[in-house]
């Protein structure tokens, strides 16, 4: 493999993704990215320019995509719209993105028989109970609870028909919750940071009790790389690495490792349709490909994750504002649980 094409590669994942393959490999890459309000192209600085080439454009652009799917030896497929509380808001861009963008590079990578790898969630699997000890391993039957949930799951259905009907050399990975440096603020851990950094109370949904199964950024990138290299054809993997915190706890650690009282958040208006726990069985990938994730301690990922906010106020400042001024509005509005 000599070049790859990354879509969203100015997103949180993907350039992060992008880093590590020039940090551990010869590959160049070209990055797709329709810089949305999450894509940023300063989360690509520093690369070498000779590796890493930057085009804007649309996932679901069929001639872009086409043109640029011929020039590379496989595709990593990041590009998504990928918030939750966006997609409960206006679910359009995400029907558009995430199934007609997919589409568009499937059948790109059909036309020129291109290798694939998809890059989904672990919420295509739904929720589960909280005292539930089931983890979701490959054969979860799919459940999605939300328009982003819905239609990654719809566009995971496409790959595998693309794999059984026409022979598409694609693998597809489903992880867990990431965080780690370059996530845009509207997310929980990095919207908490920055929260404590300018003096807001950090901003609980409902009680708080919600599970997420978080991964550092880099140990994804790392278990994609494996996959995409070693993967068998056909194959879906779940990735992630043991992390299971529920969000109060999550709120309590970021509180006490920024020197500030673990009590000092608010509890809002609860997010409709809230899925309860998300949790991943990665035995496949660990036993089939070998992977290992490399951040087994969750506080010192997240340590290094409020040092990463704190040193690179430049590139989080710009969205702050606009982010919190759209909670405001939805968390001042009282609470209707569709279920
Ligand atoms: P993100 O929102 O930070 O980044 C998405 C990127 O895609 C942005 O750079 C945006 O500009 C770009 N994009 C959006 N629409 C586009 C379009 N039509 N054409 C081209 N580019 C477009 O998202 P993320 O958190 O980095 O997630 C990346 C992928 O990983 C998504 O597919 C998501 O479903 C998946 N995923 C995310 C997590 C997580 O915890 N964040 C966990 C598992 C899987
Ligand atoms: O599980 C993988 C998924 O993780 C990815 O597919 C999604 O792209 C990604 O956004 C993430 O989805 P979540 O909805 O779990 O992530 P989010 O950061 O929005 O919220 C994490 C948890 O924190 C969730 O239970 C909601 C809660 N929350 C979120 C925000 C923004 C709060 O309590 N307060 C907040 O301010």
């Amino acid at each position: 493999m000599r070049k790859l094409l990354v879509t969203g590669g100015a997103g949180f994942i993907g350039s992060n993704f992008v880093h590590f393959v020039v940090a551990n490999s010869d590959v160049d890459v070209v990055v797709l990215d329709k810089l949305t309000y999450a894509g940023n192209a300063a989360s690509l600085a520093g690369l070498p320019e000779d590796r890493v080439r930057l085009v804007v454009g649309d996932v679901a652009d069929a001639c872009l995509v086409d043109a640029l799917v011929r020039e590379v030896d496989a595709v990593v497929h990041y590009a998504a719209e990928s918030h939750n509380d966006n997609s409960l808001d206006d679910p359009s861009p995400f029907v558009e993105t995430n199934l007609v963008g997919t589409f568009r590079l499937l059948e790109a990578a059909r036309a020129h028989d291109v290798r694939y790898h998809h890059i989904s969630t672990d919420e295509v699997y739904g929720d589960l109970d909280l005292d539930d000890p089931a983890r979701f391993t490959e054969e979860t039957p799919y459940n999605p609870s939300s328009p982003y949930s819905s239609t990654k799951a719809g566009s995971d259905l496409l790959v595998r028909a693309w794999v059984r009907s026409f022979g598409l050399r694609a693998t597809i990975s489903n992880c867990s919750n990431n965080y780690g440096p370059y996530q845009h603020v509207e997310k929980f851990i990095p919207r908490q940071i920055t929260n404590v950094l300018d003096g807001i109370e950090p901003k609980l949904y409902g009680d708080g009790r919600n599970v997420r199964d978080w991964i550092h950024a880099d140990d994804h990138s790392s278990a994609v790389w494996t996959v995409l290299q070693h993967g068998r054809i056909g194959e879906t993997y779940l990735i992630g690495a043991d992390g299971e915190q529920s969000n109060k706890e999550v709120v309590e650690a970021i509180l006490r490792l920024m020197g500030q009282p673990s009590d000092a958040y608010e509890h809002v208006r609860d997010r409709p349709g809230h899925d309860l726990r998300y949790a991943i069985d990665s035995t496949r990938l660990r036993t089939e490909l070998g992977w290992r994730p490399r951040y087994t301690d969750f506080e010192a990922g997240l340590s290094a994750t409020i040092d990463w906010y704190r040193s690179n106020e430049e590139w989080w400042r710009p969205s702050k504002a606009a982010t919190e001024h759209k909670y405001a509005a939805v968390e001042a509005v009282p609470a209707v649980q569709p279920r």
